[in-house]
């Protein structure tokens, strides 16, 4: 079975003290996984180390950085390389959040550099995708997102893009408490995958983890999570929430 995912995206919330009482909360509660599930934890970049120690022993669990920057050193102030992060034994970046893309011009070719960085350095992308509303109502979303998929990720090598976990987020549903309908879903993840078929082949594409996110919550994980190409999920403002995230964790298929 295909890896099954549950993603918790903390974005910038949380003190130090806040952050490390919820990873013990979730981890002292969490049920056991079975080797195709996972639980991946995206904290603050000041978080990082403090969050990689309590994950230490913990079986299917990993912490994802939110961003990294396309260079590996220099002079770039402020911003944090993927060896910093390779070398605090960090497993995931999230890369191309509709946040980012939006707030910092994050371009679709900016990313396909990033992306490359990452897998370079043995750490896995999950590669963010998804329209915004004007595009989903002129019902275009399949070419919007076919072109995100195209112009970041289609120049990888078919072992580089199966090291990739791509998570659709339709833009009007993140945080905004209005989920797409699991059968909205399954369709933009069963066009994803054929995408991708198109380019690798199918087995390549039947084993790449598809995650949905965009208002996942406690009480519609499981419905989501039962598609068939619903491979878990990448979790904002629920993942903040200890029993919302727990059941999402045991949502996963
Ligand atoms: P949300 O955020 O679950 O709060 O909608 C999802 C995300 O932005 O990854």
């Amino acid at each position: 079975m295909r890896q099954q995912i549950a993603a918790a995206n903390w974005k910038m919330n949380l003190t130090l003290a806040e952050g490390q009482q919820l990873l013990q909360d979730i981890l002292s509660k969490s049920p056991e996984l079975s080797s195709h599930q996972q639980v991946v934890f995206a904290v603050p970049f000041p978080y990082l180390a403090m969050a990689q120690e309590a994950i230490q022993g913990k079986a299917g669990v990993a912490i994802a950085a939110q961003n990294c920057y396309s260079k590996k050193s220099g002079a770039y102030t402020g911003e944090v390389s993927v060896p910093m992060l390779q070398s605090l034994g960090i497993g995931y970046v999230v890369l191309g959040h509709s946040e980012r893309r939006e707030y910092f011009q994050e371009s679709n070719q900016f990313l396909a550099e990033k992306i490359n960085i990452s897998l370079e350095y043995g750490l896995k992308p999950i590669f963010c995708c998804g329209e915004p509303l004007a595009i989903r109502e002129a019902n275009n979303q399949n070419a919007f997102v076919g072109q995100q998929l195209q112009e970041s990720l289609y120049h990888l090598s078919a072992t580089q893009l199966q090291q990739i976990v791509i998570a659709y987020e339709p833009i009007w549903a993140i945080g905004t408490g209005k989920t797409a309908t699991s059968e909205q879903a399954q369709e933009m993840h069963a066009f994803i995958r054929s995408q991708l078929s198109a380019q690798y082949g199918e087995a390549v594409a039947a084993n790449i983890t598809i995650l949905y996110g965009g208002s996942v919550k406690g009480a519609n994980a499981s419905e989501l999570f039962s598609q068939p190409d619903v491979d878990g999920g990448l979790v904002g403002g629920a993942s903040l929430i200890v029993e919302d995230f727990l059941a999402i964790i045991k949502a996963l298929k």
